[in-house]
């Protein structure tokens, strides 16, 4: 064995909503290591999901740290509610800011852990200058909008190519990997470089999600060697 840890991250958008807290729970005790909450804006995606509400929600019944997505428009106007929230990370999209050291900036001084995140058509060169400011990349392996689509390997290069940065310049962000993960696709991602898995529907849309959970870690670090 390698010995390096992979993190997991459910995503809480393939959930029942009806019972949101045991589902949250289940996976705690399965021993997830975070918590991913999808924000959507109907604008950035065509689709739209959870607000700040969710997030203080989650807040109450788990201490895991939350690793908030923002797939919005304006994500210098909104991150401060959602740290206030209880959010730990806050990423949001590249495509999404102008002017991300700004962004980054404004996430510290709320308290916030900030993260870029790259849709799939999105070069690494464009997350390059600020990686040095922020504590954790996300990349698509889908085109963000919804959960249960299919894995795109072809982003596997540009994984490689951030965690060869990240070991260059001894750089302390980690590397998420959002977008058709399962037992199949989860070896690839780490080998290529991801730190942190996120799944939706491999997880919560399984009969057992925290067994489920379990044998994603496993069939990541087996492939580690
Ligand atoms: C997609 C979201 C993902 C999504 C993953 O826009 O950012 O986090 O929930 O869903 P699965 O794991 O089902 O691909
Ligand atoms: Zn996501």
């Amino acid at each position: 064995m390698s010995g390096r840890r992979i993190l997991i991250s459910p995503s809480i958008l393939a959930a029942d909503f009806t019972r949101l807290g045991d589902e949250i729970k289940r996976v705690e005790e399965a021993g997830a290591d975070m918590i991913h909450i999808d924000v959507m804006d109907g604008h950035f995606v065509p689709n739209l999901t959870m607000g700040p509400f969710i997030v203080q929600a989650v807040r109450r019944v788990t201490e895991l740290p939350i690793d908030v997505h923002l797939m919005i428009t304006d994500p210098e106007k909104f991150a401060p509610a959602f740290i206030s929230a209880g959010a730990t990370y806050i990423a949001f999209h590249r495509e999404a800011a102008p002017e991300p050291k700004r962004v980054i900036e404004h996430i510290r001084r709320a308290r916030g852990k900030p993260g870029l995140a790259l849709n799939p058509a999105n070069p690494a060169e464009s997350i390059e200058p600020y990686l040095e400011l922020i504590d954790l990349v996300v990349v698509m392996t889908v085109n963000p909008g919804f959960a249960g689509q299919g894995f795109m390997a072809g982003v596997m290069p540009k994984v490689q190519q951030i965690a060869d940065w990240k070991k260059r310049h001894s750089l302390g962000f980690l590397i998420q990997i959002d977008g058709g993960i399962n037992r199949t696709t989860a070896g690839t991602a780490v080998t290529s470089g991801a730190d942190v898995l996120v799944a939706a529907s491999a997880i919560f849309k399984a009969d057992d999600p925290g067994a489920e959970l379990g044998l994603i870690r496993q069939a990541a670090e087996a492939a580690l060697g």
